[in-house]
C-alpha cells in the first residue's frame, strides 16, 4: 500500500567537514557500508521499494552508489571478492531509483516538497539516513511505522526520550498517549528551549506522511532558523486531523554528529563483523 520513500539527501553535513567537502554526508561509510545504504535497506525491508532521493549539488556519488558499475563488476566477478558486493547487488536487484534536486537549502519541509515531483499522490515513508535505526530481534523502524499506518491512516512520525538538555536539538511533541508507545500529537516545536519544552519527546529521522502534507508544506511559511520546517506542517496535520507519534522498538544513532557515528560504528563493529 505504501510503496515509496523518500530520502532528503541534499544537507551540506557541515558537522562533518573537511570529510563532507567534495564527498555527501550520506556516503560516510559506518564500518564498510555507507550511511544511506542502511537507510536505504531498512526501506526495503519494509517493502517500500521505490525508493527516491532529494539531492543537491555534489551528491552524485549517491546515484552511482545506487547504479551498476560495470567496470567493477568486471573486475571481481568470480574472485573471493564478489560477496563485498552481495549486499548493494541486493538492494540495486529489489529497489527502483530515482532522483531529484533541492536547488536551494531552505530546509528540511522544503526539501520534502522538492520531493512532491517524485511521490505523487500517495502516503510515503521518509528516512533521513544520519540516523541509523537498528533492531536487533524484530522489524526495522520503518516497517513497524508501515504496520501502524495500515491501522491509522494518518501520518506518523517515529520518537524517542531525551534527556532535557538536548530538546534544543530536535522536534518535540506534546500529546495525549493512547496506550505505551503511542501518542495522537497535539503540540509540535522545533528545537525547543528546554524551558519551553512541551515533553522530552523528540522526532527523530523516520516519518510516514499521507501527500496532503505537500499542500501543508506549499503554504508554511520559514519558521525557526528562516527555514521551512517539516514540524510545523505536521502540526498543521495535526491540528485539521491526526498525526500520531510512535516510540519505536530499537536503537538510533545520530550520525549527524560526529559522537553519534563513532558510537554507531563501534556498535556495528561490534555486533555486526567482530565474529567474522
Ligand atoms: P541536518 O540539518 O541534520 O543535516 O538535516 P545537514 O544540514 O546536512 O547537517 P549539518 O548540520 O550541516 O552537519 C537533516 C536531514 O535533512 C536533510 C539533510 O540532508 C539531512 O538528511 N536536509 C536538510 C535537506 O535535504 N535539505 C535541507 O535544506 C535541510
Amino acid at each position: 500500500m505504501i510503496k515509496k520513500c523518500l530520502f532528503p539527501v541534499a544537507g551540506y553535513g557541515t558537522r562533518f567537514l573537511p570529510a563532507t567537502k567534495s564527498m555527501p554526508k550520506e556516503m560516510l561509510p559506518v564500518v564498510n557500508k555507507p550511511l544511506v545504504q542502511y537507510g536505504v535497506e531498512e526501506a526495503i525491508d519494509a517493502d517500500l521499494y521505490e525508493v527516491a532521493f532529494v539531492t543537491g549539488r555534489g551528491k552524485r556519488a549517491i546515484a552511482d552508489h545506487f547504479d551498476i558499475s560495470y567496470e567493477l563488476e568486471h573486475q571481481i566477478a568470480g574472485t573471493d571478492k564478489e560477496m563485498y558486493l552481495d549486499s548493494i547487488r541486493n538492494v540495486l536487484a529489489k529497489g527502483s531509483f530515482s532522483f531529484t534536486r533541492q536547488h536551494e537549502m531552505k530546509g528540511l519541509g522544503h526539501a520534502i516538497l522538492s520531493g512532491e515531483t517524485l511521490i505523487g499522490n500517495e502516503p510515503f515513508g521518509v528516512i533521513l539516513s544520519d540516523d541509523l535505526c537498528v533492531n536487533h530481534n524484530g522489524d526495522g523502524v520503518l516497517s513497524q511505522m508501515v504496520k501502524l499506518y495500515k491501522q491509522f491512516r494518518c501520518s506518523i512520525v517515529a520518537i524517542m526520550e531525551v534527556p532535557n538538555d538536548q530538546v534544543s536539538k530536535y522536534g518535540i511533541i506534546a500529546g495525549e498517549c493512547m496506550k505505551d508507545d503511542l501518542y495522537t500529537v497535539e503540540n509540535m516545536v522545533e528545537k525547543p528551549d528546554p524551558k519551553e519544552a512541551p515533553s522530552n519527546l523528540a522526532i527523530i529521522g523516520r516519518y510516514i506522511l499521507t501527500p496532503d502534507i505537500f499542500e501543508v508544506l506549499r503554504n508554511t511559511p520559514p519558521g525557526k532558523n528562516g527555514e521551512i520546517q517539516l514540524t510545523d506542517a505536521l502540526l498543521q496535520q495535526a491540528k485539521d486531523g491526526c498525526v500520531m507519534a510512535y516510540k519505536f522498538q530499537g536503537l538510533r544513532f545520530d550520525c549527524g554528529s560526529i559522537d553519534g557515528f563513532v558510537e554507531a560504528t563501534n556498535y556495528f563493529y561490534k555486533n555486526f563483523y567482530e565474529s567474522e
